[in-house]
């Protein structure tokens, strides 16, 4: 597939069918993610691919109780929200896998250098790391496109990490900071409306 068909192709999938993702496709996906750009190439990351139903609906549990220990606030739509967004926090324990990003510190130059601490350099320079795993879960989505797959990029599950994380992770010295749901989509979806060009781009020439 091209590469713009790809990119334009991609939408968030949240429905999947009960077929099974072959582990080297997983495999796959995973290298083109680790293929991205990361802060000084530190690589800082680690996926894991959860295909075991059952830990999948062991963490899906777990998500569902932390949003539901969530204290409500006085909007009388308060209790839907909060299963609204149980269900797009959740719905990845119907898909046949889901790729758990995780990410550990890297080592900035600039620390070696100066009085600034790790955690003062991440903030001002926007969170490199962070930036880092997204560039990562982007290939991934495309990777996903591209090999007949549809995926969900989720950032809500990790609301419960440090509860999930016993739950699947092996290296304390990473941090889940995202999710993505992955298997092959249940139905045709069109790819959502996006702003034209015209209105988010600006040339300073
Ligand atoms: C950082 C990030 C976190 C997201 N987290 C979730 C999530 O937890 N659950 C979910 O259903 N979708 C999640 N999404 C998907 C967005 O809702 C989706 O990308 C957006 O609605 C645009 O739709 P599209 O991906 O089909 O273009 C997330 C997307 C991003 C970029």
């Amino acid at each position: 597939m091209e590469f713009k068909q790809a990119v334009e192709k991609r939408t968030s999938i949240r429905q999947f069918t009960s077929e099974n993702i072959p582990v080297e496709d997983l495999k796959e996906m995973v290298r083109l993610g680790g293929s991205a750009p990361s802060v000084n190439n530190s690589q800082p990351w680690k996926f894991y691919a959860i295909t075991n139903q059952d830990i999948l609906q062991k963490m899906a549990d777990v998500v569902a109780k932390k949003i539901g220990s969530l204290p409500e606030n006085q909007s009388r739509v308060s209790n839907h929200i909060k299963k609204q967004t149980e269900w797009f926090a959740t719905f990845f324990k119907d898909a046949p896998s889901l790729i758990a990003v995780t990410m550990s510190n890297y080592e900035s130059v600039l620390e070696k250098g100066v009085t600034l601490d790790h955690n003062k350099i991440n903030e001002v320079r926007k969170h490199p790391d962070i930036q880092s795993a997204g560039a990562a879960v982007q290939n991934i989505l495309l990777a996903a496109v591209d090999m007949g797959y549809g995926a969900c990029w989720m950032s809500a599950p990790t609301m419960a990490s440090k509860e999930l994380d016993e739950i699947f992770k092996t290296d304390s010295n990473y941090e889940t900071v995202a999710f993505i749901a992955v298997g092959k989509p249940k139905q045709e979806k069109m790819p959502k409306a996006k702003k034209p060009v015209d209105e988010i781009f600006k040339l300073i020439n």
